[in-house]
């Protein structure tokens, strides 16, 4: 996701914004910049790509050395792509400003600007606030608090901003609501940064803004407001070192990334599901309503984890808008002689978007039939090769084992799902708002499972010296299971095989023996839950060992009957079960792996993208 950086006191500014700017590129970013404030001028630099281009662009320039205030951006593209006029910092008259998060009224703030004749140079969210802020400091003589609690005003959505204008060359202005925005503290100087890492090397102390504080600052002093009044902010002692703290704290980016996910859930909300449930906007297929009304079939075509996020998708579209679904994996799919229609839809998922294989089933396809991307990286060449693209904004995933980019999947999925049986009239007004309204609840829910991880973690001990698994499930519950499967084993490189729960009897049943756990996802749906629990009575006649992973706490002791241990998870509605089971199968895959010594983030043999065939 972005990173901000900001200085403020006697050193010379640029050094600091880079150097933090590297501690955040872990982060994930695909372009960066920095605005400089000296002598009532602001300079601008910005590069697409990696800071090396940043750095070699600024190190030509010793006048820059100069200047002791600053600030810096390493952008993850969400609103236009990569590129240098979309880069931060964006400017307005003599001010820079850069932004984390999203703002979800960007396009009335923009119209109305541009009717009072501001002009844009991008296709960024973030420049409407830019031109906002300045408007304001013009209009009330410069006092920036003032302004910013204007601009606060005005602005819908999540943000962190950092400004500075030539006006004040050493004076900073920010202001945070739902998006991390700090103040380190120093001798004579002041540094802003959206994540401690990047000023871990000029100085522990540190001020958590609260949400909605707007805050002043220069070389000397600074000053902090919420709604108004002036407040006081405790300063915190950072004890962290450097690494631990580029994974905020956490050991690996793979349990980082499992903690991030509440967060990717209301990001991939924002703007889509607004605040009255009565409506969602899918803005990127606004204009797809024929062609989705005389759809015949959709296929969904993926690799890996996004496979079986699209297995899930299936069953989202099939259930909910009663379309016929199937899916397929990318790497078979594209040597086959597939038959479609022009009132077809073919959709792609990729978290990176440039999965070789994936991409080959598009090309294979062509203009035959309408064509939906569903991935995680904005300007990827997914995105490029597809009539529309669904961006899921889980943020950059680091470890190789896919977490958040699975339940955003399967989040836009179901969003799809319900906006198709919306516009082929499959669902009631009142089961649509029903199920919005659940939606909402899931971050939520989330953050509660993951608060109880303790449990997941104490299964991991007790199983650790087992080493084949089988992971089953049916329903929608198998894809479930094939991706506990699929963690395990690859973070672990123990044996986990996924099967649906009733195949067991077909075969594989004759592995179970007492040194082999299945790991059985059973959800409280009928016939399911029924099913599932009498393929798992066959395993405990075996003497297999079980762990249930269920939404159904009101059948707990029919649970415990055949399981050794059980973990349940709330229950929000059956669409839901399968994101929120998920869960505690990525906590015991992690926890596994790390009491193995495993190299979690970077398993043996595996990458992050697999650009090749
Ligand atoms: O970037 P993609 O979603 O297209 O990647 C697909 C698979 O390579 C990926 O999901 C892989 O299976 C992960 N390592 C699973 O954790």
């Amino acid at each position: 996701m972005c990173g901000i950086v900001g200085y403020t006191g006697s050193k010379p500014a640029l050094n600091i914004l880079i150097s933090g700017l590297e501690k955040l590129e872990y982060r994930g970013y695909d372009s960066a910049g920095v605005a400089l404030n000296l002598n009532h001028q602001i300079s601008l630099e910005r590069a697409v790509g990696r800071l090396i281009n940043l750095k070699n662009n600024t190190s030509t320039k010793a006048k820059l050395q100069d200047s002791a205030c600053g600030i810096g951006h390493t952008r993850w593209a969400t609103h236009g792509g990569p590129s240098e006029i979309n880069a931060h910092p964006h400017v307005s008259g003599g001010l820079a400003l850069v932004h984390n998060g999203i703002i979800e009224n960007y396009q009335i703030l923009r119209k109305n600007l541009e009717a009072e004749g501001y002009k844009f140079n991008s296709e960024t969210d973030t420049e409407v606030a830019a031109h906002l802020l300045n408007k304001y400091l013009i209009k009330d003589h410069n006092l920036p608090e003032i302004a910013l609690a204007k601009l606060m005003e005005k602005v819908e959505g999540s943000f962190a901003f950092v400004a500075t204008c030539d006006r004040n060359p050493d004076q900073l202005l920010v202001a945070r609501r739902a998006s991390p925005l700090i103040i380190g503290i120093g001798e004579k100087e002041f540094y802003v940064a959206s994540d401690v890492t990047a000023i871990l090397e000029y100085t522990r102390q540190v001020i958590y803004l609260e949400d909605n504080d707007y805050a002043v600052l220069d070389s000397n002093q600074i000053a902090i407001y919420n709604a108004g009044q002036k407040v006081t902010r405790d300063i915190s002692t950072i004890k962290w070192d450097l690494t631990q703290a580029q994974r905020g704290g956490f050991a690996h980016f793979m349990i980082k990334e499992i903690f991030d996910q509440p967060k990717a859930i209301n990001d991939t909300l924002s703007g889509r599901l607004v605040a009255s449930h009565a409506d969602f906007k899918l803005l990127e297929i606004a204009d797809w309503a024929t062609q989705i009304k005389d759809l015949h079939r959709i296929k969904i075509i993926a690799c890996g984890t996004a496979w079986h996020a699209a297995q899930v998708g299936k069953h989202y579209f099939e259930r909910i808008a009663r379309i016929p679904c199937d899916v397929e994996v990318a790497s078979e799919f594209r040597y086959q002689e597939p038959i479609f229609q022009g009132n077809d839809l073919l959709i792609c998922v990729s978290q990176s978007g440039e999965t070789a294989d994936t991409l080959a089933a598009i090309d294979l396809i062509g203009s035959q039939c309408l064509t939906l991307g569903i991935t995680n990286v904005l300007g990827s060449s997914l995105s490029r090769k597809v009539k529309a693209s669904m961006l899921t904004q889980a943020g950059p995933e680091i470890s190789v084992a896919s977490t958040k980019a699975f339940i955003t999947q399967a989040l836009v999925m179901y969003l799809l799902a319900l906006k198709f049986a919306k516009l082929r009239e499959q669902i009631n007004p009142e089961e649509l708002e029903k199920q919005l309204s659940d939606i909402t609840l899931l971050s939520s829910t989330i953050h509660e499972i993951l608060q109880s991880n303790s449990e997941v973690e104490k299964l991991a001990d007790k199983y650790l010296d087992y080493k084949n698994y089988f992971f089953l499930g049916r329903g929608v519950a198998f894809p479930i299971a094939l991706e506990g499967a699929l963690k395990l084993k690859e973070v672990t490189y123990l044996s986990a095989q996924g099967y649906p729960a009733g195949e067991l009897k077909h075969g594989p049943i004759a592995l179970i023996d007492p040194s082999v756990v299945t790991v059985a996802v059973v959800q409280k749906e009928e016939p399911y839950f029924s099913k599932t629990l009498s393929n798992l009575s066959e395993v405990k006649a075996r003497k297999g060992k079980i762990i249930v992973i269920s939404d159904a706490s009101e059948r707990e002791e029919e649970l415990r009957s055949v399981a050794d241990d059980l973990i349940l998870v709330p229950f929000i509605n059956h669409f839901i079960t399968p994101i929120l089971t998920t869960i505690p199968l990525q906590v015991f895959a992690y926890e596994t792996a790390r009491k193995l010594g495993r190299e979690i983030d970077c398993p043996r043999n595996l990458a992050k993208s697999v650009t090749v065939e």
